[in-house]
């Protein structure tokens, strides 16, 4: 028997057992005056990780609905915070692994750890995330006609031969290496869409989304500009792996949401696998020395080995993403750069001012 549950502090959504839930009074004043507002239900899962919460954000500035599922692997309801007494957004802790039933409108799809350090923590769980989760978000959608973004990867590619990389390049990847939870996992979920798509006719949007930076990214996440910055502000050595000739490109996260919500909107028959990236590229020590100057930081650079797998060129060719989005990154990279050591350095100051009170007590107990 369906009933109305309190899930959360989901209550409007009518989650239940099986799906089918009657509608209730409030539900239907709710869906009304959405209607009439042209706002939609939206899920994002993932919602509370880096990208996630700036999705929320944007989402909920124009007026829509936002229901967060997160395990909090990753994430932090801290990244939501700002959004504690709004009732446009409810937030549901729930791994993606196990099935959900709610109504929907969207569904973006952004549930995983995206650095390796997490993401090899528990490398069998990120295969379920990654496969058992398009499955059971798929399935939200084909029952629910909602419409299903996906967030994969630039790891698709592997180690690419070919660059830049376009949409139709299938990818160099190791099958057995220590990355391949992550990128094998993601390019079986792309399998899952795409065919969720021929067989169930599911509305499905999958974007292939390269390095991506910005206020909330983890401070001990190894992610390759959260660590330099972190490193150059706390006057620690800046660890290059490799001998930093290996390339990157970086996108700043207000691009990246554009580019979602663009891909959300754009037309049915468009499905993607779409690149989303900037493709100013620059080779990792162009970015270490980058950070320093901005920073005014005097930490050293050193080497140590490159990890096995790790990708050497890395960049994306847009051409389909201005074709079809007419989407391409204005954030600068200075500019980008800046506004995320600010946040950096807010937290690294927060933190020590919690930390030194703390140390105060202690050397005052041990005399
Ligand atoms: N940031 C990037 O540069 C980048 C690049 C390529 C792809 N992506 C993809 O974008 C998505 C978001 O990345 P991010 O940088 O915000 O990472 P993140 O780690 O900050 O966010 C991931 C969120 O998913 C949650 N999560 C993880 N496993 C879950 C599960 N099984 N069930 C429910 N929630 C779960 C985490 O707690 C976290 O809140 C990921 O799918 C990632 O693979 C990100």
């Amino acid at each position: 028997m369906s009933q109305k549950r309190i899930h959360g502090g989901v209550a409007v959504w009518a989650l239940d057992g099986c799906g089918a839930t009657p509608r209730h009074t409030e539900e239907e004043l709710e869906q009304q005056a959405m209607e009439q507002k042209k706002a939609k239900r939206i899920l994002v899962t993932g919602g509370a990780g880096f990208l996630g919460s700036h999705l929320c954000d944007r989402l909920i500035a124009e007026g829509h609905s936002v229901l967060c599922v997160d395990n909090f692997h990753t994430g932090s309801r801290g990244n939501l915070a700002q959004h504690t007494l709004n009732p446009q957004l409810k937030v549901m802790q729930h791994d993606i692994v196990w099935p959900l039933h709610v109504r929907v409108d969207e569904i973006y799809n952004l549930a995983c750890p995206a650095s390796p350090v997490h993401y090899q923590h528990d490398p069998v769980h990120t295969v379920k995330t990654n496969v058992y989760g398009a499955i059971n978000l798929l399935g939200l959608a084909k029952r629910t006609g909602a419409k299903i973004f996906q967030a994969s990867t630039s790891e698709v590619y592997g180690d690419p031969k070919v660059h830049p990389q376009k949409e139709d390049y299938w990818g160099h990847v190791n099958p057995t290496g220590i990355r391949s939870c992550y990128d094998e996992g993601k390019r079986c979920a792309e399998t899952l869409f795409f065919d969720y798509h021929r067989r169930y006719a599911v509305r499905v949007k999958v974007a292939r989304i390269f390095n991506t930076y910005g206020p909330r990214m983890q401070i001990d996440d190894g992610r390759v500009v959260s660590n330099f910055i972190v490193q150059a502000l706390s006057g620690m050595p800046i660890t290059i792996y490799g001998d930093g000739s290996q390339t990157r490109s970086f996108c700043y996260v207000s691009d990246m949401i554009e580019a979602f919500v663009r891909l959300m909107g754009s037309p049915d028959e468009f499905c993607g696998p779409v690149n989303l990236g900037n493709p100013h590229e620059m080779t990792v020590l162009e970015l270490a020395e980058k950070i320093l100057d901005l920073t005014g930081s005097r930490s050293q650079i050193v080497f140590k080995p490159l990890p096995s797998d790790d990708p050497c060129l890395r960049r994306p060719d847009i051409g389909l993403a201005k074709e079809k989005l007419g989407w391409e990154p204005r954030v600068h990279l200075e500019e980008g750069l800046v506004r995320t050591i600010e946040y950096f350095d807010a937290l690294l100051r927060k933190g020590r001012r919690q930390v030194q009170p703390a140390q105060a007590a202690m050397a005052a107990m041990h005399g």
